[in-house]
């Protein structure tokens, strides 16, 4: 059995910035509401002829610059999303086209905000398996298509961007690893956040436009009591199954979602806020993507250094959640 290991990070942020005083032009909402509810002050928004793939490829790009591979050495890519740039073929193959990877399995995956650590979940089995040594992984969104600017509650949490990393085979002995991983589903409440139009069941007509049925749809308050239990509940579980403690871990990257979210999750870990890794100021939630965002962002910064105990955590539409524990 082998051992995998983030061999190399990448993110992207498109250029274009929507501030809190540009969402006062169109929604009733101010500055002062959005900071002190959810700690977000700007995010970016995907340009006209930006798509996800387009935010995905910057990237990986980079990512594997960082590992310092070339396009040619990645076996497989797993692109996490809720915005593919169309139903078929699938965002993770308009990528492997444009990277230039040769005959590798590339697919999208469908978790929402957990997407990047499900996918990450996924890479290290077939890893661990060892037939594969190096896996593209990317969470990359485009939000902003599937936002409804007349709904203050919603638009003023999304971003657009995406985050990549490099899962490789690890070398016997390194201290660079993939501890332990839990993931969850509760479909039970999966009516609390939902895009519904657009697929089998429903869709697109004239009438769900006229009604402005094909955006995203969110029970807030719900999913703020939700995302704080689930995150702490994941994070305990992993740590319980590797016999550490709180206290034992160096970084805590949490899905970006908001600020008090994140407050509260810490309240409840009883972990120090000064070693979780926030960015969501300047990123909003740009959901599958904020995960890697944040990753590549402290490693670029280098708050987060080699051999160090980082814990990820989500949670997202379905409801899903997860936490992952590595040794960068
Ligand atoms: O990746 C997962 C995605 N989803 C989430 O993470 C959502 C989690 N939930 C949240 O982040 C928060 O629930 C929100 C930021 C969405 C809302 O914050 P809240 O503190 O839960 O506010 P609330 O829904 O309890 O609303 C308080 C008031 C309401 O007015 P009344 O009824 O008290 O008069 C809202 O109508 O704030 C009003 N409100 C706003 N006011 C100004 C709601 N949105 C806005 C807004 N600007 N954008």
């Amino acid at each position: 059995m082998y051992n995998s290991f983030i061999s190399g990070t990448g993110s992207y942020l498109p250029e274009k910035i929507l501030s809190n005083k540009d969402l006062e032009d169109l929604v009733e909402t101010n500055d002062q509401w959005i900071t002190e509810r959810t700690g977000i002050k700007t995010r970016h928004l995907a340009s006209d002829s930006e798509a996800t793939s387009d935010l995905a490829y910057h990237a990986s790009q980079k990512a594997i610059q960082a590992a310092d591979l070339k396009p040619t050495d990645i076996e497989m890519i797993i692109l996490a999303t809720v915005t593919p740039d169309q139903m078929m073929p699938s965002t993770a193959c308009v990528v492997q086209e444009r990277l230039g990877c040769k005959d590798v399995m590339a697919f999208d995956l469908t978790a929402a905000c957990s997407g990047f650590l499900y996918a990450l979940t996924i890479a290290d089995q077939f890893i661990k398996a060892g037939t594969h040594k190096h896996i593209l992984v990317i969470g990359a969104e485009a939000l902003s298509r599937i936002i409804n600017f007349k709904d203050r509650e919603t638009c003023i949490l999304f971003g657009d961007g995406a985050g990549a990393a490099v899962l490789s085979r690890a070398e016997q002995n390194s201290k660079s690893q993939v501890v332990s991983h839990h993931m969850r589903a509760d479909g039970k409440l999966g009516h609390l956040l939902t895009l519904s139009a657009g697929g089998s069941r429903k869709p697109i007509t004239h009438e769900i436009l006229d009604n402005d049925d094909q955006y995203v749809e969110m029970k807030g308050r719900e999913i703020f009591k939700y995302a704080i239990r689930t995150m702490a509940s994941c994070c305990n579980h992993v740590l319980d199954s590797n016999k550490l403690n709180m206290n034992e871990i160096d970084w805590l990257i949490p899905h970006q979602a908001n600020l008090r979210i994140i407050d509260a999750m810490a309240k409840q870990l009883n972990f120090p806020m000064e070693k979780i890794v926030v960015n969501l100021d300047h990123t909003g939630n740009t959901s599958a993507a904020t995960i890697p965002i944040a990753l590549d962002e402290a490693v670029r910064e280098g708050k987060i250094q080699r051999g160090q105990n980082v814990l990820l955590t989500a949670f997202g539409a379905g409801l899903t959640s997860g936490s992952l524990l590595m040794r960068y």
